[in-house]
């Protein structure tokens, strides 16, 4: 049906791109908001908003201007979940555009976005697959039949995987966003001084918790004091606990499905030894392992673009009143 346009605001990142169901991406831009809450030490929501607000409609208009068009086929927008002031910027300025354009709007779940990006790759994975979800706000495991055909089975008790990571990189002093900063630290580290425990591996099922492994990492860091190594030894030994804990989650998932295709999606999903781990496990297991690359991992339009252009193609439609979902769970969505 031509090139949909796809708009990301749900968090700290200004993401937009076009899809296009036959020629595949055809153009995107990322404005990215680390810089501007870095000193903050985290997300500042209503600066998040004035950010989307101040880019986004200037990355529409180069986008559509590299790619020659005066207006797509259709528009797509994060809709939920994510932080609602930030949400509504790209929900009202993606449904005036659809509106003066005369183009159908349809309204994205950014995880289902996160899910099916693997799919934008060239070699993309077939359904059914397994999603491991690992993002800032989610931790995951959902059996994917097809376009809106999920099943949750596994989920984060506490804190998401992406979240400890920031969380840890705050008790390490490090910046924020975590995940890259305790990675980063990882590298120095000396395996085998530290070990934290690989929370609820040890009974069956395939549900997350990570707030045990945090208070563990904590009472090390404060026994560490300011010694180096020690906290680089840290980073690398909590590191090695959440990648572990992940990759034996996938591994029950994989059992418990009878599936043999893994796809691994959202930001924690750019982790290195995560990447490692997973594809060293699957050669071994006979399992198909399909990461997107890192820039389709953590937030991005694309992703939005090509499950929009998916529903659009489907028949889906907005509602003529528009609302945004801050939270809004994965299990709602529906066959379009
Ligand atoms: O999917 P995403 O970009 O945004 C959400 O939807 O949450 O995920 C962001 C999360 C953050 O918690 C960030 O620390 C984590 O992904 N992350 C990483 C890495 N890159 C991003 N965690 C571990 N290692 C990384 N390389
Ligand atoms: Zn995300």
């Amino acid at each position: 049906m031509g090139a949909i346009l796809g708009v990301e605001t749900s968090c700290d990142e200004t993401g937009v791109a076009l899809y296009h169901s036959e020629h595949g991406l055809l153009g995107e831009r990322l404005r990215s908001q680390v810089a501007l809450h870095a000193e903050y030490g985290g997300v500042v929501p209503e600066l998040a908003s004035r950010d989307h607000i101040r880019y986004l409609a200037p990355l529409i208009r180069s986008l559509l201007d590299e790619a020659g068009l005066v207006r797509p086929a259709g528009v797509a927008y994060t809709a939920g979940p994510g932080l609602a002031g930030a949400l509504l910027v790209g929900a009202a300025v993606t449904r005036s555009l659809a509106w003066a354009w005369g183009v159908p709007a349809v309204a994205v779940h950014h995880m289902e976005g996160h899910l099916l990006a693997p799919r934008l790759e060239p070699d993309p994975p077939e359904f059914p697959f397994v999603a491991l979800l690992v993002s800032g706000g989610h931790t995951q495991l959902v059996s994917v039949a097809g376009l809106g055909r999920y099943r949750l089975l596994g989920d984060t008790l506490d804190d998401a995987a992406g979240e400890a990571f920031d969380k840890v990189a705050k008790m390490l002093g490090l910046g924020y966003p975590g995940g890259p900063a305790v990675a980063a630290l990882a590298e120095r580290g000396c395996p085998g001084r530290f070990r934290f425990p690989r929370p609820m591996t040890d009974r069956p099922g395939l549900d997350f918790s990570f707030s045990g492994l945090k208070t563990a990492v904590l009472n090390a860091v404060e026994a560490a004091g300011d010694d180096p190594q020690a906290r680089a030894d840290i980073a690398l030994a909590f590191e090695e606990a959440v990648v572990d804990t992940l990759i034996i989650k996938c591994r029950r998932a994989m059992a418990a499905t009878g599936l043999s295709r893994l796809v691994v999606a959202g930001g924690v999903g750019a982790n290195r030894r995560l990447r490692e781990g997973l594809r060293a496990w699957g050669r071994k297991a006979g399992v198909a392992v399909f990461f997107p690359r890192p820039a389709l991992c953590t937030d991005n339009g694309a992703m939005i673009a090509h499950v929009g252009a998916l529903r659009l193609a489907a028949g889906e439609r907005a509602d003529p009143v528009f609302a945004v979902r801050p939270r809004w769970p994965l299990s709602e969505l529906t066959v379009p």
